[in-house]
């Protein structure tokens, strides 16, 4: 899982100079293809429950799941979600981030910038003898406060051989409740939040979910192990 996680970490760092105004979205998929394959690692995402890409790439107001397209196009001021799924060896790493896309508005830049806050906030609690719960509320606390929502219909997981194991971990809820963590466990941790009302519809493609009101969503997720301290960030 750490080797895949490194590989993950790369690309996404990478993609942050492949992504700009003019590429496609199939662009993206086809450079993750190209950096997986060269370290003779897979893309697990592809042919998960049908899904047909090497990554998924959700564009503005697109949640998760969005279907890379030689069609859609990336313009300026748009933001863009990359979530990514590497195997090694049997084992998986998960990960995302959402891109600016040249200059985006202050609003966009700021949803952005709290998923991520949101993630951080929440992995406070990654910590054996934590409860699960424990993670999830920081989360809706860090982005309710700022005034943005938290998607209800999709959560963090464990990993490990599986790309999505037991437990599954909502990004919201009242402390104290769940697991209590422990050393060795290993989690994909992923606020995915909105700046309106945070209902979903899935387009007619079955993956790509929006958000109903139309406005942008972000995501934030990392691969980590809990640990009897810090938790490790596998994907970072
Ligand atoms: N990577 C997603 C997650 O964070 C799962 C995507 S499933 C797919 O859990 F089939 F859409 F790829
Ligand atoms: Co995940």
């Amino acid at each position: 899982m750490r080797e895949a996680g490194k590989v993950t970490a790369l690309i996404l760092a990478e993609l942050g100079n492949v992504i700009k105004p003019g590429i496609s979205t199939l662009d993206i998929d086809r450079f993750v293809e190209k950096v997986v394959k060269e370290h003779h690692m897979t893309a697990a995402e592809k042919g998960y429950c049908g899904y047909p890409a090497n990554v998924c790439v959700s564009v503005n107001e697109e949640v998760v799941h969005g279907i890379p397209s030689r069609k859609r196009l990336l313009r300026e001021g748009d933001i863009v979600s990359v979530d990514l799924v590497v195997e090694h060896k049997g084992y998986m790493a998960d990960a995302a981030r959402t891109y600016a896309v040249g200059r985006v508005s202050e609003e966009a830049s700021r949803l952005i910038e709290t998923a991520e806050k949101a993630f951080f906030n929440g992995i406070g609690f990654a910590r054996e003898g934590c409860r699960l719960s424990d993670i999830s509320h920081a989360i809706q606390t860090t982005v309710e406060s700022a005034g943005f929502g938290v998607i209800r219909d999709f959560v963090g997981h464990g990993i490990g051989s599986e790309m999505h194991e037991d437990p599954q971990i909502p990004n919201y809820g009242r402390p104290g409740r769940g697991p209590r963590l422990q050393r060795g466990m290993t989690l994909a941790i992923e606020p995915m939040i909105t700046q309106g009302s945070y209902e979903i519809d899935v387009l007619a493609d079955d993956w790509t979910a929006v958000t109903v009101d139309g406005g942008l969503a972000a995501h934030y997720e990392n691969t980590v192990v809990i640990t009897d301290g810090e938790p490790e960030l596998l994907t970072l």
